[in-house]
């Protein structure tokens, strides 16, 4: 393409401007067109584009009506910022963007951003992978119009027994926490389900696998949130009065040598070695148990 501009599909975070990267930012300050998904990034971040330049929410646009937008910015010479929520490469439909992208021959570069997954995490003050208690995320969502792919129907997943990330999927948290007893998770699993993290009327509701489907009804969620099941959303893990054991990483334990330090030489440890945990760490989690 001559005179041909640039495309930056970017994530915008879960909402709160301020979890932007700087990349972002500068991209969006500058862009000529901007593209955002007004149902879920905030008006304020289109809102950093400069005077003058192009602005569209495109959650009543179509692809086509959308890359329409795009090709003809790119056939201008123009910037264009396509501003998605959270990460782009989760349930961002940045694929079939892509494709046309590169079918068009247009320069294009992916910006990531935070994702709602862990802006979640961090409201709720966990550490999705604790010591002992869960070493795997699975991020998925449950079956709707969407078909899962064979083996990823949440039963399957469930058979892991790890922190469970479950995206778009909250109007159906009677099913989901019914199949993940059914798979083996304990009634009592924590859950906790966060609504719209980032933007002023976020909501962290906390519960477990027996009580929170109707926690969640009670509170007239049906959107926009994320689920999080698992011991590692356990609030108690946080609690020092709790009781309960927690598994402490060796990472900067003095105590222990490793690739970036040795063992009472203090600083520089890094987290690249599987051996980091204690071999004798106490085990207090409850996997499912399966039938
Ligand atoms: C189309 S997906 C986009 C996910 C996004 N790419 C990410 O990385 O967070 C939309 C789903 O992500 C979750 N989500 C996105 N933003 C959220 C937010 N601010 N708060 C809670 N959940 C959010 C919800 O499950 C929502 O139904």
């Amino acid at each position: 393409m001559t005179n041909a501009g640039k495309v930056y599909i970017i994530g915008a975070g879960p909402g709160d401007p301020e979890l932007l990267t700087l990349k972002a930012k500068r991209l969006i300050e500058t862009s000529d067109v901007i593209i955002y998904a007004d149902s879920l990034v905030p008006e304020e971040i289109a809102g950093f584009a400069r005077a003058g330049a192009q602005i569209y929410g495109s959650k009543d646009m179509s692809l086509d009506a959308i890359m329409s937008v795009t090709l003809q910015a790119v056939a201008d010479g123009k910037t264009v910022s396509r501003i998605q929520s959270g990460d782009p490469s989760l349930y961002g439909a940045t694929l079939e963007q892509m494709r046309i992208l590169e079918s068009e021959q247009v320069d294009y570069e992916i910006i990531p951003g935070v994702s709602a997954a862990f802006a979640a995490a961090a409201v709720l003050k966990v550490e999705l992978t604790v010591p002992e208690v869960s070493q795997t995320v699975i991020m998925t969502r449950a079956e709707g119009r969407v078909a899962m792919p064979e083996g990823e129907d949440l039963v399957d997943l469930a058979r892991h027994g790890s922190t469970l990330v479950i995206f778009l999927s909250v109007t159906r948290m009677f099913r989901i926490a019914n199949q993940l007893q059914e798979a083996g998770y304990p009634a009592d699993t924590p859950v906790a389900v966060v609504y719209r993290v980032g933007w002023p009327e976020e909501l962290v509701i906390r519960g477990t696998l027996e009580d929170i489907a109707q926690k969640v009804r009670d509170a007239k969620i049906t959107l926009q949130a994320l689920i999080i099941v698992g011991q590692a959303v356990n609030p108690s893990l946080l609690d020092p009065n709790s009781g309960e054991k927690v598994a402490v990483s060796h990472l900067y334990s003095d105590e222990y040598t490793h690739l970036y330090r040795r063992a009472g030489h203090g600083d520089h440890a890094d987290a690249d070695r599987a051996d980091l945990y204690a071999p004798e760490a106490m085990r207090f989690n409850r996997k499912p148990s399966h039938p």
